[in-house]
């Protein structure tokens, strides 16, 4: 089974403007798509590549100038400084989940196939969906769909949890199916559950916070001219990567200096985004709600 296929692989590495004997981070190693071909085009640089998921270690390749560490990206810092690293020429992040988290039915990441619901990108991490969904009350529950899935109707999605649970405690794909599923819009049941489960799945896993953790410390410590490249694979996601190479800050406020000039710390060199072509999606479908941000460090 293939572990992920890569998503706009040329335009990300590109981004990076690799230098031959350049320091490069890759946040999201999964199945080292993005890592290999960075490997391919630089010549006696060094390349440090995070996963928190230790299935990933199976892609590790053995070479010289690669380092793995089975780590989350918000301690991006911490761990470069470990190994001796200040600052780098690149970083590259493509968040979310590789489709081998997705397609294995007992990771919980997708409504396809009944499971347990679990959803925890690091196996060893406490925090499950069916911890959240047996625990947090109406309200907050509400939120996170609200907030996190992007669900117009979570109001009802969290009474609806509450009912089901009362009678018994969610612990499964088809539990959550049972307790919301006549919430799904007809004909959209899909696009309903993909942004249910995606709500759950940032809430388990800190997608947001984390985030901007690693893009403050991605700030810290790129080389002025160094790249942050970026890919999304949700709008909630973009905004903040958007705001951050357009400000520095999530809300996308600009600071003005003594002068009225708006001080960014970044130079945007893909304004809108890119996204994948038509020849991209028909040989890989998950690839089509990817984003790619590039910013250069002023
Ligand atoms: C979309 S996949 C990356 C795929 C990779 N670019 C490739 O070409 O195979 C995202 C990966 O990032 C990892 N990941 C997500 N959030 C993370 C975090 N906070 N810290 C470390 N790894 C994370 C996931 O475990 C997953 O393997």
């Amino acid at each position: 089974m293939i572990y992920h296929i890569p998503a706009l692989l040329k335009e990300s590495i590109d981004g990076l403007n690799l230098k031959p004997d350049g320091i490069y981070v890759d946040v999201t190693f999964g199945g080292g798509g993005h890592s290999m071909e960075i490997l391919k085009r630089i010549k006696n640089g060094k390349l440090i590549a995070f996963d928190q998921d230790d299935d990933a270690t199976v892609n590790v390749p053995v070479d010289n100038r690669f380092l793995f560490l089975n780590q989350n990206f918000r301690f991006l810092k911490n761990n470069l400084r470990f190994n001796g690293v200040d600052s780098v020429d690149g970083l590259i992040a493509d968040l979310g989940v590789s489709f081998h988290q997705f397609d294995e039915p007992e990771r919980g990441f997708t409504f396809r196939m009944d499971a347990p619901l679990d959803m925890r990108m690091n196996k060893s991490g406490t925090l499950t969906a069916v911890h959240l969904l047996n625990t947090m009350d109406e309200g907050a529950l509400a939120d996170l769909f609200y907030n996190f899935g992007e669900l117009t109707n979570s109001r009802r999605i969290a009474k609806e949890i509450i009912a089901f649970r009362l009678l018994k405690p969610l612990s499964t794909v088809n539990d959550i199916i049972g307790a919301v599923g006549k919430l799904a819009p007809h004909r959209q049941e899909h696009k309903f559950y993909a942004k249910l489960f995606q709500g759950l799945r940032i809430a388990v896993n800190h997608e947001i916070d984390f985030l901007k953790e690693m893009l403050e410390q991605a700030l810290d410590v790129l080389k002025p001219g160094g790249r942050l490249v970026v890919i999304t694979y949700h709008s909630l996601e973009d905004r903040i990567v958007k705001n951050f190479m357009k400000t520095g800050n999530f809300e996308g406020e600009g600071k003005q200096d003594f002068f009225g000039n708006i001080e960014t710390p970044f130079k945007v060199i893909t304004r809108k985004g890119i996204t994948p072509g038509e020849e991209e999606i028909s040989l890989n479908r998950r690839s089509r709600s990817a984003r790619l941000r590039v910013a250069e460090k002023i």
